[in-house]
């Protein structure tokens, strides 16, 4: 498949992006910094999402879903974000929570899961970190046993976003100890599950209006048919390919979060007036301005491009994901903060909205893998692709290619 993609943009993801504008213009904007303050979820919001239907977006048409991909996702999360950047994670969440079903599910168990999900009846976490296990996703240290009902699920995980809320979480376990590469598989756990429970709610710096849970799986018992794809040992790469798919959705919630931020400064300086005139006359303000545009609208297109790509059957989104994912997050940092700087003195204040997009911003460069992991899937790509191919390795003249082999390097973390 070509590296390069048409990003067109169907009458159905349109009018999904139409109605995620509507519903962030009406239940959003006007209540973000309430809900920031109460750390309250936005039940209004949400429900509104869930009846028009856009839970169901990313979900197969034969499992209840509309099937429109990844690219509507996208769409969708940025105009939430842009409102409200903690609702976009909070809606992308269940995207998260559900694609391990998706990309690895049984018949059985997409049958049963995900139309509850398309529904907006289910809820949805991902149970991956854990204290001790973060960026390196296959330290994990929560057991799956096997016994003679099906699996028990003993240990604690962390930062399990909508964690008390969701009825759905899928939760990575080691049933296999010994192995390397098959020694974590996935379970479906339903927040019923005897045993399963939340710790405590996290006191966060940003997104406060999704709850963000410590998780407990204390023999947590579930038959054989909650095993993901019913055989062990694919847990590892199924959490991989979900965070392929899910990343564009994080990417998206940078793009909205920038354009709040950007678009709450271009307002802000149009009013703010200093030494007789408006600060958006100044030259200065208006570099930072453009900057930020056009760090918006970069990060913007390598998302559509990237959500686009997933949604034309890639196989290796790999790289891009992590690219859209890393770009856009930075981005949205960067410009939450120049638009801080735009605000000056008021900027720093809680009771204008600028400060929420700053501290919101901050977690999308840690979250779905940190800004350096990303890096390194980048970086690993780049070099397994260059060691394919040797066109360019052909032009370095002999005596230089003890130094500079692509072949030869490998990528270490
Ligand atoms: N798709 C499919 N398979 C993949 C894959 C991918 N994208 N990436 C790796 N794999 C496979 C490899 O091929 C390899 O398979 P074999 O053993 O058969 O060869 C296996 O998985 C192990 O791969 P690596 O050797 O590359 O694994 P690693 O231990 O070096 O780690 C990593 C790779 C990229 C650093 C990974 O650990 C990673 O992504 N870490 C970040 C985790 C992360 O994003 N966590 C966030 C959780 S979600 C969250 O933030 C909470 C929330 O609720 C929002």
């Amino acid at each position: 498949m070509s590296d390069l993609h048409d990003i067109t943009f169907s009458d159905a993801q349109l009018a999904w992006k139409a109605k995620a504008k509507e519903i962030a213009i009406e239940h959003l904007l006007p209540n973000a910094l309430k809900h920031d303050r109460e750390e309250s979820f936005n039940e209004v919001a949400f429900a509104a999402a869930c009846d028009a239907g856009m839970l169901g977006v990313w979900i197969p048409k034969e499992y209840g879903g509309s099937d429109d991909g990844i690219l509507a996702l996208a769409l969708m999360v940025e105009e939430f974000s842009k409102a409200d950047p903690a609702f976009g994670v909070a809606f992308a969440v269940n995207a998260l929570g559900s694609i391990p079903i998706i990309v690895g599910g049984t018949d059985e168990q997409k049958a049963k899961y995900l139309p509850s999900v398309a529904k907006g009846e289910a809820s949805c976490a991902f149970a991956l970190s854990e204290k001790f296990a973060g960026s390196d996703a296959g330290g994990l240290s929560v057991m799956g046993t096997k016994n003679d009902d099906g699996w028990v699920l003993q240990g604690e995980k962390k930062w399990t976003t909508n964690g008390s809320r969701a009825n759905i979480i899928t939760c990575f376990a080691v049933t296999d100890p010994e192995s390397r590469s098959r020694r974590i598989s996935a379970f479906i756990v339903e927040s019923t599950d005897p045993g399963f429970s939340i710790k405590k709610l996290e006191n966060k710096m940003g997104i406060r209006a999704v709850p963000v849970a410590e998780t407990i799986f204390d023999n947590v018992q579930l038959s054989d048919d909650r095993l993901l794809g019913g055989k062990p040992g694919l847990g590892f790469k199924h959490s991989m390919m979900t965070l392929d798919l899910a990343r564009p959705g994080v990417a998206a919630q940078a793009v909205g979060t920038a354009a709040g931020a950007l678009e709450l400064a271009v307002t802000y300086a149009g009013r703010r007036k200093q030494f007789g005139q408006p600060i958006a006359g100044f030259q200065m303000i208006q570099a930072m301005l453009a900057d930020m545009a056009q760090q918006t609208e970069a990060a913007r297109w390598l998302t559509y491009a990237c959500a686009a790509k997933a949604d034309a059957g890639a196989k290796n989104v790999t790289k891009i994901a992590a690219m859209a994912k890393c770009f856009a997050t930075d981005v949205a940092v960067k410009v939450a903060t120049d638009a801080v700087q735009v605000f000056g003195g008021y900027g720093f204040m809680e009771d204008y909205p600028i400060a929420k997009y700053y501290r919101d911003a901050k977690i999308l460069q840690l979250y779905e893998g940190t800004n350096q992991i990303q890096r390194i899937v980048i970086a690993r790509n780049l070099i397994k692709e260059a060691s394919q191919h040797d066109h360019y390795n052909s032009v370095i003249p002999n005596e230089y290619q003890d130094s500079f082999g692509a072949p030869e390097v490998t990528a270490n973390v």
